[in-house]
C-alpha cells in the first residue's frame, strides 16, 4: 500500500504504513510473550550477526567480520579432497556419525594440538559443531541462572550472548599487554568470596586475544593456573588462534602446563574454514560426559561431511603448510594496517600491536562514542566493530575491534583512510564545542604508533549528551 494514501487519525502521528507494520509486530510479539522462557529477556543479538550483513555489502570495507580469507584454499584441492570424500566414503558421509565424533578426526585435532605442545589423548577430544557450539556447550552444562563466571575485559564478542543466555553474571577482569590482570582477578575472587560465591569457570584467550589483540604471557599464565589449583576453579582456555603467530617465540597453551582445572576448546575456523563448523572440547573425563550428553541433545552429531573433509585433509599430508601460508598473509595484512592506522589515525588514539590472530583493539579519545562512529562511517562506507559488544555491562564506549585477515591490502589502506577521516571529523567536532584546539593529523612517519597495552574502559560510560558525541561530564564542566 502507498503509505502517501494513509488518512491521518485522532492520534498525535499520522498511521503510516510502516508505524502500522511496527505496531502489529508488536502486537505478534505480545501474543506469545506468555510462552517465552525467562532466559529469552536477556538474551542479545551477537554484534557479529548484526555486522555480519554489511560483510557482505560489496560496497562496504569491512573491518567488522572475524572472516579468514577462504579465497586462498585451493580450488582444485577442495575438488580433489571432496572427489575423495565421495570415493571412498560418500554412504557414511551423508550419513548421522557418532555424538564423540569420527575417530580420524579427534587423531587430527591431537594432531593440531600436538603441533602447540599439547599432548592429548584422541578418545578426551569432543568434535563440536565451531568453537561457537564449545563455547555453548560449557556454558550449558556448568552454568545455572545467577552463577558467576569471570571473563576478560573486553572479551570474545560471540561468548557475551551466549554466557547471557544461560543467565551468567558475568566478571571481566581487566587486561594489560600481558593479558589478563591476575592481581585484579585475585582481588575479584576474594571479593566473591566474601560474599560466599564461587565462580563456575574463568573464561580465557591466552594467545592473540579476540578482539584485544594481546597474548597472556607466561609469567601470567603460571599464575592463573596456580589460582585455579589452590582454589580448585576451573578455567576454559579458548585457543582459535595459537598457530596463527606472526612475530615471537610460542608461549606454551595452559592445558600444556597442567590439564587438571583446564577445559580446552579450539576450533578448524581459522586455520582451516570456517564453513566446515568443526571445532572440539578437550575435559576432565567427567566433564567431557556431561559435554558429550548436552552435544547429543544440540545437534545429535557435528556434520559428518564436513569431518569426513577434515579427516581427508589431514591426512593429505602437510596440513601446517597452509597454516604457514594464512600466517604469512596475515602478518602483512597486520603490517598494513599498523602503518595506515599510524598514517591516518589521530594521536591521541591508541591500538594493540598483536603479534598474531585476526584482530587489534583501538581506543579512542573518550568523548568518542564508537556506537554512534559506526553510523557515521557506514555512510563512508568502512565497518568495525564498536567496543561495546566484547563487554557486558555497557563499557567499550570508545573502544573498536578491527580486522584485517579479511580484506586485502589496498583495502586495509582505503579503509583505515576512510575511518581516519570520520574520527578527525570527530575530533575537530569536540574542537569546535569545547574550545579546545583539534590536534593535528598524524603523519605518515608519526611518532609512537602502536600502543602495545590495550586501553580498557574501567568504568561504564556515562550517557551520551548528543547523538554523535560522548562528552564526559568533567569536560563539559570546563
Ligand atoms: C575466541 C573465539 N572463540 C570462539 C570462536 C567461534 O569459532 P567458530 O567460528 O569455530 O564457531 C571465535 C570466532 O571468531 C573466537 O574468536
Amino acid at each position: 500500500m502507498d503509505d502517501r494514501r494513509e488518512p491521518p487519525t485522532d492520534g498525535v502521528e499520522p498511521v503510516t504504513g510502516k508505524s502500522r507494520r511496527t505496531r502489529s509486530a508488536a502486537r505478534e510479539i505480545e501474543r506469545y510473550s506468555s510462552l517465552f522462557a525467562q532466559r529469552t529477556g536477556v538474551m542479545r543479538s551477537s554484534a557479529m550477526r548484526d555486522l555480519m550483513a554489511l560483510t557482505a555489502r560489496d560496497d562496504i570495507i569491512s573491518f567488522a567480520g572475524g572472516l579468514p580469507d577462504t579465497s586462498t584454499f585451493s580450488p582444485g584441492f577442495f575438488t580433489e579432497l571432496m572427489g575423495r570424500v565421495a570415493q571412498d566414503s560418500v554412504a557414511r558421509a551423508l550419513q548421522y556419525g557418532p555424538t564423540e565424533g569420527l575417530a580420524d578426526v579427534r587423531e587430527a585435532i591431537a594432531c593440531v594440538m600436538e603441533a602447540e605442545g599439547m599432548d592429548v589423548d584422541p578418545d578426551n577430544i569432543l568434535p563440536t559443531s565451531g568453537g561457537q557450539q564449545a563455547l555453548d556447550l560449557i556454558a550449558k552444562i556448568l552454568i545455572d541462572p545467577g552463577d558467576v563466571i569471570i571473563a576478560e575485559a573486553p572479551t570474545y564478542p560471540g561468548a557475551v550472548p551466549t554466557f547471557c543466555s544461560y543467565q551468567a553474571d558475568v566478571i571481566q577482569i581487566p587486561m594489560d599487554r600481558d593479558g589478563m590482570q591476575i592481581d585484579k582477578l585475585r582481588a575479584a575472587l576474594d571479593q566473591l568470596d566474601q560474599q560466599g560465591r564461587r565462580p563456575k569457570f574463568i573464561y580465557t584467550i591466552p594467545n592473540f586475544h579476540n578482539p584485544a589483540g594481546v597474548t597472556m604471557s607466561l609469567e601470567r599464565r603460571r599464575e592463573l593456573l596456580e589460582i585455579v589449583g589452590e582454589r580448585e576453579l576451573l578455567v576454559v582456555e579458548d585457543n582459535p588462534y595459537g598457530l596463527l603467530r606472526y612475530e615471537g617465540e610460542p608461549i606454551p597453551p595452559l592445558y600444556s602446563l597442567d590439564p587438571e582445572f583446564v577445559i580446552y576448546a579450539g576450533t578448524f575456523s581459522k586455520i582451516l574454514a570456517p564453513g566446515l563448523r568443526i571445532g572440539w572440547l578437550v575435559a576432565p573425563p567427567p566433564v567431557l560426559g556431561k559435554l558429550i550428553l548436552g552435544k547429543g541433545s544440540a545437534d545429535l552429531c557435528s556434520s559428518s561431511i564436513s569431518q569426513y573433509f577434515v579427516a581427508e585433509y589431514f591426512q593429505s599430508g602437510p596440513w601446517l603448510d597452509y597454516v604457514r601460508s594464512l600466517s604469512e598473509i596475515y602478518r602483512r595484512r597486520r603490517d598494513v594496517m599498523l602503518d595506515a592506522l599510524a598514517e591516518h589515525f589521530p594521536r591521541e588514539a591508541v591500538w594493540t600491536h598483536p603479534h598474531g590472530g585476526l584482530f587489534l583493539w583501538a581506543t579512542m579519545p573518550d568523548y568518542i562514542d564508537t556506537t554512534d562512529l559506526l553510523a557515521r562511517a557506514i555512510k563512508d562506507r568502512v565497518a568495525f566493530v564498536p567496543g561495546r559488544a566484547a563487554y557486558v555491562d555497557g563499557r567499550g564506549g570508545s573502544e573498536m575491534r578491527l580486522n584485517f585477515s579479511g580484506v586485502n591490502e589496498d583495502e586495509i589502506r582505503e579503509g583505515i583512510r576512510r575511518l581516519g577521516e570520520v574520527i578527525h571529523e570527530q575530533v575537530a567536532l569536540y574542537g569546535t564545542l569545547t574550545g579546545q584546539p583539534a590536534p593535528a593529523k598524524r603523519g605518515a612517519s608519526g611518532a609512537g604508533s602502536a600502543d602495545p597495552a590495550p586501553v580498557i574502559s574501567s568504568q561504564p560510560p556515562e550517557p551520551a549528551v548528543t547523538n554523535v558525541l560522548h562528552i564526559s561530564r568533567a569536560k563539559r564542566a570546563s
